[in-house]
């Protein structure tokens, strides 16, 4: 006699910490129940899965849904729904909204309004301010926090601490990994007059590699002096990548899809739709960051879903405002890296749901075992699709990958046992929840 499971998802290619079998998934009150043949266990529903992978449910560490405040741009709703529909499970969104994620009523209303309304679980970053820094300790550990964020660079909305003594104060508060973006404010200041009117192609010479790289070497020399660990979001220099292979005791590493498939020759074609905080740069730099993901220097990718209207980005640069939209394409484009022999399923595995369940101490989920959520994403690793904006479910319906064809496709997004998407289709009802953490249980 076998075990009874309400869903037992049967013949797929698990891909998991210990490498890739056939095996069949069984489900139970929204947790994994037993991994392994279960041809002979009684279901509700039996998924067959021939010929897809079952992947951990996709984790990306950095949105942006603006939500309240800018809801023109996006809300948690249709960027959670863009998530689903690209086989994400869970989002962690920025705290550059209206208001600023920067008080424990913010980060409450944000949960209240994620609750059982966003398509896949949530948790937010809380901005790290001036005036807050007393308050982190207890922030960082409220429900649904995924930690603290800080601007050291001026970038979309008002968050900003961009000197050593402001990012000493937040690291000597704080026991979490804090994440940072990191360009150095006063070297952007000094080149600002090197923008030039309608040619985004000047983007990444005002915000240049040194900006990058300082901000980046004052960051981990701070986070040393403060006995703090720290996660450096989108890095976007082959430099940084060098400086932090030395550092990896304090500092964590994200890289986005961008950066690792768009190149300053794309502003050409792509104009403002590409530009980013920090820029997309030149091919030696894609390189430099590839490098340091095989090399095992890079932690997590994340998305930096960062929607801004099409009306908005076709103002002439430098009024055109930075940001691109993500959470929908990053597995379809990184699977088809993972195809072209880039990557491997496994590295893409360690790199979202792994990856960010180990830097963030997430509680319940990150990998396929029992007891864990029932998170996954099932993906077709031999289908050729094509991305277009039509298939954007973001309110600003545009991507950068237009017409490109990818060779694999996210077929399935399953959160706590429940089908959200499946073959394209929305069909669950909204019942997201805050991710757990354990260092806030
Ligand atoms: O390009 C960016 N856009 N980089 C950021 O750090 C913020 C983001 C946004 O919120 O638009």
């Amino acid at each position: 006699m076998g075990q009874t499971f309400d869903r037992i998802f049967e013949n797929a290619i698990v891909v998991n910490h210990d490498g890739r079998a056939e095996r069949d998934i069984g489900v139970a009150n929204g947790k994994i129940a037993a991994i392994g043949n279960l041809a002979q266990s009684d279901a509700g529903e039996r998924v067959n899965c021939k010929g897809l992978h079952i992947l951990p449910g996709v984790v990306d560490t950095q949105v942006h849904f603006r939500e309240p405040g800018l809801e023109h741009k996006e809300d948690l709703q249709s960027g959670s729904l863009a998530a689903v529909m690209g086989g994400v499970t869970a989002v962690f969104e920025m705290p550059n909204t209206n208001p600023l994620t920067t008080s424990e009523a913010a980060l409450a209303d944000k949960v209240a309004r994620a609750t059982n309304r966003m398509h896949c679980d949530f948790a937010f970053w809380v901005g790290g301010t001036r005036d807050n820094v007393d308050d982190l300790p207890e922030l960082e550990r409220l429900p649904g926090a995924a930690g603290i964020k800080v601007f050291m660079g001026s970038s979309t909305g008002d968050l900003l601490i961009e000197d050593d003594e402001g990012v000493a104060a937040v690291l000597s508060k704080v026991r979490r990994r804090a994440a940072f973006h990191s360009e150095d404010e006063f070297r952007l200041r000094e080149r600002e007059h090197l923008r030039i009117e309608d040619d985004p192609r000047s983007h990444p010479v005002w915000r240049d590699e040194i900006a990058a790289l300082q901000c980046t070497e004052r960051l981990v020399n701070i986070a040393r002096k403060c006995g703090a660990r720290i996660h450096v979001l989108h890095i976007s220099t082959a430099e940084e990548m060098a400086f932090l292979q030395a550092h990896k005791d304090v500092a964590s590493v994200e890289v986005t899809p961008h950066h690792l498939t768009l190149t300053a020759d794309d502003y050409e074609r792509l104009g403002t739709l590409i530009q980013m905080n920090p820029p997309v740069r030149d091919k030696r730099h894609k390189e430099g960051i590839w490098q340091g993901l095989d090399q095992g220097i890079v932690d997590v990718l994340g998305s930096d879903h960062a929607p801004h209207t099409l009306a908005e980005k076709q103002k002439p640069y430098p009024a055109s405002p930075s940001g691109m939209t993500g959470v929908q394409t990053l597995v379809p484009m990184m699977l088809t890296h993972v195809n072209a022999g880039r990557l491997t399923l496994e590295r893409f595995v360690d790199l979202t749901s792994a990856g960010p369940a180990r830097l963030f101490q997430i509680a319940g989920k990150g990998r396929i075992a029992a007891g864990y959520d029932a998170d996954f994403t099932i993906v077709d690793q031999g289908r050729t699709e094509t991305i277009t904006n039509e298939w954007i479910a973001s309110k600003c319906s545009w991507t950068p990958y237009d017409g490109v064809e990818v060779s694999a496709w996210p077929v399935g997004t399953i959160i706590r046992g429940r089908r959200v998407m499946w073959e394209g289709e929305l069909v669950g009802g909204s019942a997201g929840q805050a991710v757990r953490f354990m260092e806030g249980l």
